[in-house]
């Protein structure tokens, strides 16, 4: 089953949004197969966000996710890659639609609450990034039989 993985920025921890936000995976119907909370070094920040080198907003983007703890996750289901990006809503928060994560909770894009992957290819990479083999769990959900015909 496919995997993708999701990030709680210091923000979204900060604002105690951690348990609305899983809440929301959980009840979608999407299995928490991994989660941590961290501080991110500027080693990793910069790894994960390699593609936005050389932006305007990058020196500010590495400011904000290394500032506090994130929550990193791993969720598991059914095309859930492009399935959590439309949950998590469009990147400028006053721009995503109510409803979705960033269009319920924020106002900024340099504080938009939430990280998630945008493809498979870049979700294994940013699993991989985070997360160890081992610290990912295998497990069915009790439900798994009604949220999947
Ligand atoms: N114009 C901007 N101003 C400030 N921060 C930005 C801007 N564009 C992007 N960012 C930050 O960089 C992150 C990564 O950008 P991007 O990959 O384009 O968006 P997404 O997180 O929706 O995939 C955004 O989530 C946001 O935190
Ligand atoms: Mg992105």
């Amino acid at each position: 089953m496919e995997r993708t993985f999701v990030m709680i920025k210091p923000d979204g921890v900060q604002r105690c949004l951690v348990g609305k936000v899983i809440q929301r995976f959980e009840e979608k119907g999407f299995k928490l197969v991994g989660a941590k909370l961290m501080t991110i070094s500027p080693e990793l920040a910069g790894e994960h966000y390699k593609e936005h080198v050389g932006k305007g907003f990058y020196n500010s983007l590495m400011e904000y996710i290394t500032s506090g703890p994130v929550m990193a996750m791993v969720l598991e289901g059914k095309d859930v890659v492009s399935a959590v990006r439309t949950v998590v809503g469009k990147t400028n928060p006053l721009e995503a639609s109510p409803g979705t994560i960033r269009g319920d909770f924020g106002i900024e894009t340099g504080r938009n609450i939430i990280h998630a992957s945008d493809s498979v290819p870049s979700s294994d990479r940013e699993i991989g990034l985070f997360f160890k083999p081992e610290e990912l769990q295998g497990y069915e959900r009790i439900d798994n039989v009604w949220l999947y015909e």
